[in-house]
C-alpha cells in the first residue's frame, strides 16, 4: 500500500505479551524480559506521539497477575515506580498526558503517591493520552460502573428505565477518549484476557507472534498498515460504507 494512504488509528490499545518467553528463549530470567519490555514501552510511546496518535493504552498488570511468583510481582512494581519517577519528566516535556487506570489501592503508598504525582504533573498536557492499565480487569471495570449506577438508583437520582449504554459507559475508565480502534496483542496468543471488554466492542484486533521485547517501530507500522486496510462496517454492509465515501476506516 502507498505510504500516503495510511490512516492512523485514533486510539491504540496493546496487550504487551511475551516478555517471559522472550527471556526464557535467551536463557535469561523472566525479569529481564520485563526490563527489555520497558524499553519497548518507551519507543512505542515515542512512535505514537510522533504519529500524532490521540491515545495509547497499555496493559501492564492485570487483576490476575498478582498470582505470579512474588519475586516477579515485586520486580514489576519496582519497574512501575521507576517509570513514574524517571520517565515522567520526558513524557511531560513531550506534552504527554499520563493516566493510570485500574484499582491502585493494593499498591504501596510510595507507588500510589508517584502515580498521582505523575498524573497531576501531566494533566493539562494536550498531546498523546498515555493510559497505563495496572491492576486492571475489564470485568472489574464494568462491575464498578454497575455498582455506581445501582447507588444512584438507590439514592433516587436515576430511574432504572433511563439506564442506557451511554450512561453506563460514562462510568467506565477511558470514557473521555475515543474507543480504542486498534488492539495489538504481541506474543502469539489470540485472546483478550479481560482487557477493555466494553471499550473494544468495535476494535480491530491485530495479533502478532512478535514477543513484546522485540516490538519496535517497524512492528507498530505493520499493525497500523493492517488496521488501515480494513473496512470498518459497524453493523452496516459493505456497499453502504462505499456509498458514504468511507471505504477505508476513518
Ligand atoms: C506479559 O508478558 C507482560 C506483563 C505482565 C508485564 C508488562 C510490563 C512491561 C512491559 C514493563 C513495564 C511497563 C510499564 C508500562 C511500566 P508475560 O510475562 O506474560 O510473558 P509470557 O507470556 O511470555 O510469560
Amino acid at each position: 500500500m502507498n505510504e500516503t494512504t495510511i490512516i492512523n488509528p485514533k486510539h491504540i490499545a496493546i496487550i504487551m505479551d511475551g516478555n517471559g518467553r522472550w527471556a526464557k528463549a535467551k536463557g535469561l530470567p523472566r525479569t529481564l524480559g520485563h526490563k527489555k519490555g520497558m524499553d519497548c514501552v518507551r519507543s512505542t510511546v515515542e512512535a505514537c506521539y510522533e504519529k500524532n496518535i490521540e491515545a495509547l493504552t497499555l496493559f501492564a498488570f492485570s487483576t490476575e497477575n498478582w498470582r505470579r511468583p512474588e519475586e516477579e510481582v515485586g520486580y514489576l512494581m519496582t519497574l512501575f515506580l521507576s517509570m513514574m519517577k524517571s520517565e515522567v519528566k520526558k513524557l511531560h516535556k513531550n506534552n504527554v498526558q499520563l493516566c493510570i487506570i485500574g484499582n491502585r489501592s493494593r499498591f504501596s503508598a510510595a507507588l500510589q503517591k508517584a502515580m498521582l504525582g505523575a498524573e497531576q504533573l501531566t494533566k493539562n498536557n494536550t498531546g498523546l493520552c498515555l493510559n497505563i492499565a495496572v491492576n486492571y480487569g475489564g470485568r472489574m471495570d464494568i462491575t464498578e460502573a454497575a455498582r455506581i449506577l445501582c447507588q444512584r438508583v438507590a439514592k433516587g437520582e436515576l430511574n432504572p428505565k433511563d439506564v442506557t449504554d451511554e450512561i453506563l459507559q460514562a462510568e467506565l475508565f477511558l470514557s473521555n477518549l475515543p474507543e480504542p480502534d486498534l488492539l495489538i496483542r504481541t506474543g502469539g496468543e489470540k485472546r483478550i484476557s479481560n482487557f477493555l471488554l466494553w471499550q473494544l466492542a468495535y476494535g480491530e484486533f491485530y495479533f502478532t507472534d512478535c514477543h513484546w521485547p522485540d516490538f519496535d517501530k517497524q512492528e507498530l507500522d505493520k499493525a497500523i498498515i493492517s488496521f488501515s486496510s480494513r473496512q470498518r462496517r459497524f453493523g452496516k454492509i459493505s456497499e453502504q460504507i462505499i456509498q458514504s465515501g468511507n471505504e477505508k476506516n476513518s
